[in-house]
């Protein structure tokens, strides 16, 4: 039996809320007080699981926004809203949960396409335990089979030509510099002030898959794609989340990830 899109659509928001509500019930202990927020429509329902569960639960702890859009939510929500450049050096966040566009088999994931990559990669490295909050079209075996629009990297606009080319001569065949919202002329310009290029890859590998950073098509392994990007001048941070459990990012592993479907 097909589903129209409007069934498709309600499934799909019934998955994450569903996600949701679950990753606050197992993850949220009633004694954090430090909790990071991501960006994005499933976040949302995160954002609403937790303020559900009232000011007695949520008074002694304060939330850590990914960018302007989370920032709105928590205070939208009531909670008390603080900023990761207030954590102390030395000091982690309990707990981060976030979104993301892709999730592969190892639980490396593809972040970015709301354009928050570089402050969710510092929030959730800043987090002993990373959540990833997704709904079932979000599972795939490779990087890039579900999700088509590119690996979301995040440039010095003054970069981006040199970057697209660079882009190019690794594989990708069609970067693009992301356009701005409907009715935005020009390139859309992230919380930091820079831009972000989308750029498709063949489906990536994993590291179990071949102990070469390419396999013989050509395609990537996470790893060593994500160890080629973050190198080219002008690129800020990239939307790839990878390594071991998940998520191993330049200042160190969060673990473990749980991933909801
Ligand atoms: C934003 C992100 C989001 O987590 C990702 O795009 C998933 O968003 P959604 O929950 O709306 O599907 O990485 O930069």
């Amino acid at each position: 039996m097909s589903t129209t899109a409007e069934e498709q659509a309600k499934l799909v928001e019934t998955s994450k809320r569903l996600a949701a509500y679950q990753a606050v019930k197992d993850h949220l202990l009633p004694e954090y007080t430090r909790i990071g927020i991501g960006s994005g429509s499933t976040v949302v329902y995160v954002v609403e699981a937790i303020a559900a569960l009232g000011p007695a639960a949520t008074s002694k702890m304060a939330f850590y926004p990914t960018g302007s859009q989370s920032e709105e939510l928590i205070e939208a929500a009531g909670l008390t809203l603080q900023y990761i450049s207030k954590l102390p050096a030395g000091q982690q966040l309990d707990v981060a949960f976030d979104g993301a566009d892709e999730v592969d088999d190892d639980l490396n994931l593809i972040k970015g396409g709301g354009a928050c990559l570089w402050q969710e990669k510092i929030v959730a490295a800043s987090a002993k335990q990373f959540v990833c909050v997704a709904d079932f079209r979000k599972l795939s075996p490779r990087l890039g089979m579900a999700w088509k629009k590119g690996i979301p990297i995040e440039v010095l606009p003054m970069a981006a030509p040199r970057v697209l080319d660079e882009l190019q001569r690794m594989g990708s065949q069609t970067p693009r510099i992301r356009p701005g919202l409907p009715g935005k002329a020009g390139a859309i310009v992230t919380d930091n002030g820079l831009w972000i290029i989308d750029a498709p890859f063949a489906p990536l590998l994993l590291p179990k898959d071949t102990e070469a950073d390419r396999g013989s098509d050509g395609a990537w392994t996470v790893d060593a794609l994500a160890d080629g990007l973050i190198k080219i001048p002008g690129v800020a941070e990239i939307g790839l989340f990878y390594g071991k459990n998940g998520l191993q990012v330049a200042s160190g592993a969060q673990k473990p990830v749980a991933a909801y479907f």
